[in-house]
């Protein structure tokens, strides 16, 4: 078995947000950013929870952190040992990714001789609510030693405090804290116990924000002591009973047990690839992220843009979810996967109140979501360098294409799984009033014979208010058809409950209003060149570079798009939008014009969002290129190993893992590469690999099969296991 081994084997004051990402272990239930247990919120250390949210005053409403039961430092002879403020001697942080555990090693230089702190940790991976740790301490020299360990509820905000109320207390040799949010008085409860291995005195200090065990020992040369730590983390948003007598648990049977899941993840969700260890690296890595962020076992749950990495972009969900990621689940988990679509089905009330806040109808979805589909983003989501003042930005109201990636993520999930009930369980419903709100949205000027969509924001954000974006008109096509399809599928498996939707939406009528829709909606064709206009009047704006574009700004955080942004009257775009339209409806246009696109788009795009690589990938896969693809594949397969992504809109940090970026990887790997494609209920696989891979492998679910796929030297077998 191949180790998946990250580390980094020096200190580097620079790389602690960087590595607080690449380093993070999770279980769904929360996410532990890689910082090292001495540190602080200063240290942007957090642990994350998956969908509990709170606004503190007029900020934005962002995601909780957990107060930090990580928390440890080492005293000798007197003397505070920690990063990042005393200098080490030697320092190695580790990330085990094949079995979800992250370790560090630090050596000190001290007055008698080297003190060295190991300590090995992790989010469970069988018990979600748990995290277990080893701390270990030795020195060298007889020094006397304080090992100081508790829970610090002095969390990192970005928009908080959150816990307005925030209790601390010990009983039974257990330390307790409970942080109760402001806006919604949601309880986070964190516990834990701890077992010395050496013989020691125990004395607890317990303040208003924070509660920590000192334990003192005399040292021998040499020898080392350890602590374990058992603790765990609940809420009053639970839906499941968390009881174990975290006392009796023992580290090493709990590390044994998490392993032993993370087998059980990898046997079906690992890629082999032969001839290229850098790209196996990375993919698996990518990999192991979709795994460490899945909301496995939990209801009303999704996967937010940045994972659960911390409260960068509010801890929200968007339509990275069911474009880029959710095919990942549907292949791999296809619970997880219809875990993702349960949370857009459930929360349609929002979506309905947001159309109606735009006079529209049907389901608007949150362009970013929290629970109960609240929309999180707000009309000024960008904060101008130059003023300070937050910016009018039109992602919240003219984003319209999120409620199509939401019904495509469920035909994706149909496909994949050919699961039909979901339809039943308010699938039906999703579907038709997203096609409702598209319907909603259709002009029609009195000399033309079409029907328009004006005043829009395309995934390229940085062009705002257009009309006709050709992304956004053809996915509205997309769901008029895909509406139509699974009425009648609806209307024929489920007759008796298709009565109960009939009397809701009249269904001849709504088909026939449908079907009127999507033959007549204006879909954007390509030119005499081939080129596909992105919006109308694209064309006519400024034909410039990426660079220029760049060497005008004033300030390096400087927001591009919006009113006055320095793309907004170029072609210079910020992501994959034409791309991702040809690379979703790839049939609908010829090898030519793919290329042709392609090679105009990808000229003029930032790459600025890391959606947008895995994007243009895939379509020059589908273009034959695997060459070309092979670049772009690994910018996205690496966004979170590579230092230096995009950390700023604006003045608003959007630094944090790229989960979409990871699953959009995964995507071109699986589709791209191994050339996987489902036609008439079977899977076929019709491979470009590039230039060096050797071969590939990797298990794919496929409609409640798990299928081995083989390709070697250009041949592919798939075979039902
Ligand atoms: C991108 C969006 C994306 C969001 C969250 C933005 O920078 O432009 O398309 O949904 O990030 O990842």
């Amino acid at each position: 078995m191949t180790e998946f081994i990250l580390s980094e084997n020096e200190f580097n004051k620079e790389n602690i947000p960087w590595n607080g990402n690449r380093f993070l272990t999770g279980n769904g239930y929360f996410g532990i950013r890689g910082t090292l247990e001495e540190y602080t919120k200063e240290n942007m250390c957090a642990i994350n929870m998956a969908g509990i949210y709170d606004r503190a005053g007029d900020a934005w409403r962002e995601s909780v952190n957990a107060p930090n039961p990580l928390y440890t430092y080492v005293i000798i002879n007197g003397r505070k040992y920690a990063l990042p403020h005393n200098k080490p001697l030697s320092h190695m942080q580790t990330l085990d990714f094949r079995n979800g555990v992250h370790s560090r090693r630090t050596e000190w230089l001290a007055e008698g001789g080297i003190i060295t702190v190991k300590c090995e940790r992790f989010a469970s991976m069988s018990r979600r609510h748990l995290i277990a740790m080893k701390y270990t301490v030795s020195a060298d020299f007889e020094c006397d030693v304080e090992i100081v360990t508790g829970i610090d509820g002095d969390v990192w905000d970005i928009n908080g405090p959150h816990f307005v109320k925030m209790q601390t207390s010990y009983k039974n040799n257990v330390c307790y804290v409970t942080g109760v949010t402001g806006e919604k008085s949601i309880a986070v409860n964190v516990r834990e116990a701890v077992k010395p291995d050496f013989n020691t005195d125990e004395t607890v200090i317990n303040e208003e924000r924070c509660i920590c065990r000192h334990f003192s020992l005399k040292t021998k040369p040499n020898v080392e002591y350890s602590i374990e730590k058992i603790a765990e983390i609940t809420s009053s948003e639970d839906d499941f009973e968390a009881n174990d007598n975290i006392e009796r648990l023992v580290y090493s049977e709990l590390k044994a047990e998490h392993i032993t899941e993370w087998e059980r993840i990898w046997n079906v969700s690992e890629i082999t690839i032969d001839g290229d260890d850098e790209a196996m690296y990375a993919i698996n890595y990518s990999i192991y992220h979709l795994n460490s962020i899945a909301p496995r076992g939990q209801k009303g749950k999704s996967i937010p843009a940045r994972g659960l990495s911390g409260q960068v972009y509010k801890g929200a969900v968007f339509w990275d979810t069911e474009m880029f990621m959710i095919d990942y689940y549907i292949h791999t988990e296809p619970e997880v996967a219809k875990t993702l679509l349960k949370y857009r089905i459930e929360t349609i009330e929002g979506a309905r109140q947001k159309a109606k806040e735009y006079g529209l109808k049907g389901a608007y979805y949150a362009w970013e979501s929290q629970e109960g589909g609240y929309e999180g983003c707000s009309d000024y989501n960008v904060t101008d360098v130059f003023t300070g003042r937050p910016m009018r930005t039109h992602f919240r109201d003219k984003q319209y294409h999120v409620s199509a990636a939401v019904v495509y993520g469920l035909m994706k999930y149909i496909r994949g799984t050919g699961d039909y009930s979901i339809l039943n369980e308010g699938a039906i419903e999703t579907v038709i009033e997203c096609a409702q709100f598209y319907r909603s949205l259709l002009l029609r000027y009195a000399d033309k014979p079409y029907y328009e969509i004006h005043d829009v924001v395309g995934p390229d954000e940085y062009h705002e208010r257009v009309n006709n974006n050709a992304y956004t008109n053809r996915m509205a096509k997309f769901v008029f058809d895909i509406a139509i399809e699974l009425i009648e599928k609806f209307e024929k498996e489920y007759t008796e409950d298709a009565e109960r939707i009939d009397k809701k939406y009249d269904l001849a009528k709504t088909r026939t209003m449908l079907r009127d829709s999507s033959e007549n909606i204006f879909i954007q064709q390509p030119h005499e060149d081939g080129i596909i206009e992105q919006f109308n009047g694209y064309f006519d704006l400024e034909d410039t570079t990426v660079e220029t574009v760049r060497s005008r700004l004033l300030n390096p955080k400087e927001y591009w798009g919006g009113a006055y942004g320095v793309a907004a009257g170029t072609q210079v775009i910020k992501q994959a939008d034409i791309a991702a339209m040809l690379s979703m409806f790839r049939n609908d246009y010829s090898v030519e014009i793919m290329k042709k696109n392609f090679s105009y788009y990808e000229h003029r795009t930032e790459h600025g969002s890391s959606l947008s690589a895995c994007m243009y990938a895939l379509l020059a896969c589908y273009t034959g290129d695997a060459d070309t693809a092979y670049s772009l594949f690994m910018k996205s397969a690496k966004a979170d190993l590579t230092k230096g992504g995009k950390e700023w809109a604006g003045l608003v940090y959007i630094g944090g893992t790229h989960p979409a970026s990871e699953g959009g990887a995964w995507i071109v790997a699986v589709n791209g590469f191994a050339g996987i494609e489902e036609t008439d209920g079977k899977l076929i696989c019709r491979p470009l690999l590039p230039e060096k891979w050797k071969g590939m492998s990797f298990k794919l679910m496929y409609r409640n099969k798990l299928y081995a796929v083989d390709i070697k030297k250009g041949k592919a077998a798939i075979n039902e296991i």
